[in-house]
């Protein structure tokens, strides 16, 4: 039986929900992931000091006892996000970092920017002060077809940014195009890159009809695409780093109206590994997964290790949502009824 050990990972990008669901599937990631910077898009989103300080709490209330998992918090920038609330919540460690969706991009993106120019004031004071602007980059123009709106993205609004802020610390979130890998490495960004992105090219939505669980934002693009990922991801390279993108919907409304995201925490750190061992990478997974997140983020890795042992590993069809002891709802998760080939052993130091 092949074993691997690596640095506790992080996860750089990540949906907890609130309520019940927030309850259900913290575990997920706090069982095995040191931090996760947590994505602002709640129903109401976090837009201030005081919401990112109540959702924290909740966050704090739902994991296990004794639990270290550290969530980092985000502000979620609109049109009228007030400069001295970022900056302040910044400064006193409320926030980690900036969120940008532009406005209809994606699930809960109905208050995000329309107009990115109207933060370019917000972004000086974020360069000046070294705050991270993690970006959905995606325009939102209906003329622009679907699958090219990272790219369409890239040249018309992250170009003008970079080019104005240059010292800006930026992040071009679930990236998805071989068009944004070399961009990210040409331009000293970092990227984050999900395991669906590595799994799936675009096929996957249509697999035996209308398929929404393999539905997500950006959505999965061509094979060349998938391989260029692929290839970034498991390259070792400083610049791409974790981040799952693991985004929980109830079953009924994934299947009612086929709302964007995939439930991948359950299954992440195998899915990638699973990814590594196909590339022949498996000593690029420990950067990936641990080192070049902190590096970029010029954090401290984890102290404590994670043990993987390449065992058959069943994921189940559906996970319940309980309430008290009942059942309230399902989740799918990534993966759902396949056998993976690696299993989480535990956390030791
Ligand atoms: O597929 C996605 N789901 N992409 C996002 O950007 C948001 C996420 C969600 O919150 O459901
Ligand atoms: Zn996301």
């Amino acid at each position: 039986m092949k074993t691997l050990t690596i640095i506790k990972p992080d996860d750089w990008h990540l949906h907890l929900r609130e309520g019940v669901v927030l309850k259900n599937i913290i575990h997920f990631t706090s069982d095995y992931f040191g931090r996760a910077i947590v994505m602002p898009n709640t129903k109401a989103p976090i837009t201030s000091i005081d919401k990112a300080i109540a959702y924290k709490k909740f966050i704090s209330e739902a994991l296990p006892k004794s639990s270290k998992f550290e969530p980092l918090m985000t502000i979620y920038l609109t049109d009228e996000t007030d400069k001295g609330e970022l900056i302040n919540g910044f400064k006193n460690n409320v926030f980690f970092a900036a969120k940008l969706y532009p406005a209809n991009a994606t699930t809960n993106s109905s208050l995000g920017v329309k107009k990115i120019e109207n933060l370019y004031e917000i972004f000086e004071l974020m360069q000046e002060s070294g705050m991270p602007l993690l970006i959905h980059g995606e325009v939102t123009d209906s003329e622009v077809d679907i699958f090219d709106r990272e790219e369409v993205f890239i040249d018309r609004e992250l170009q003008p940014i970079i080019k104005s802020f240059p010292k800006l610390k930026i992040v071009l979130e679930h990236i998805t195009t071989s068009y944004a890998v070399d961009f990210v490495q040409e331009n000293n960004i970092g990227a984050t890159i999900t395991p669906h992105h590595l799994h799936i090219n675009r096929n996957a939505m249509f697999f035996g009809g209308l398929n929404s669980d393999f539905y997500c934002l950006p959505v999965a693009k061509r094979e060349n695409n998938r391989l260029a990922l692929r290839k970034a991801a498991t390259s070792g390279k400083e610049c791409f780093f974790l981040g799952t993108d693991s985004a929980p919907h109830l079953r009924k409304w994934k299947a009612f109206c086929g709302c964007a995201g995939i439930f991948n925490a359950p299954v992440a750190i195998e899915s990638y590994l699973t990814v590594f061992e196909e590339e022949n990478a498996l000593d690029n997974f420990e950067k990936f997964a641990s080192l070049n997140g902190p590096h970029f983020y010029n954090l401290s890795p984890n102290k404590e290790k994670l043990k993987l042992v390449s065992r058959s590993n069943k994921v189940v069809e559906f996970i319940n949502v309980l309430e008290e002891k009942d059942i309230v709802g399902q989740i799918k998760p990534f993966h759902a009824g396949e056998i993976l080939k690696w299993q989480v052993e535990g956390i030791f130091n």
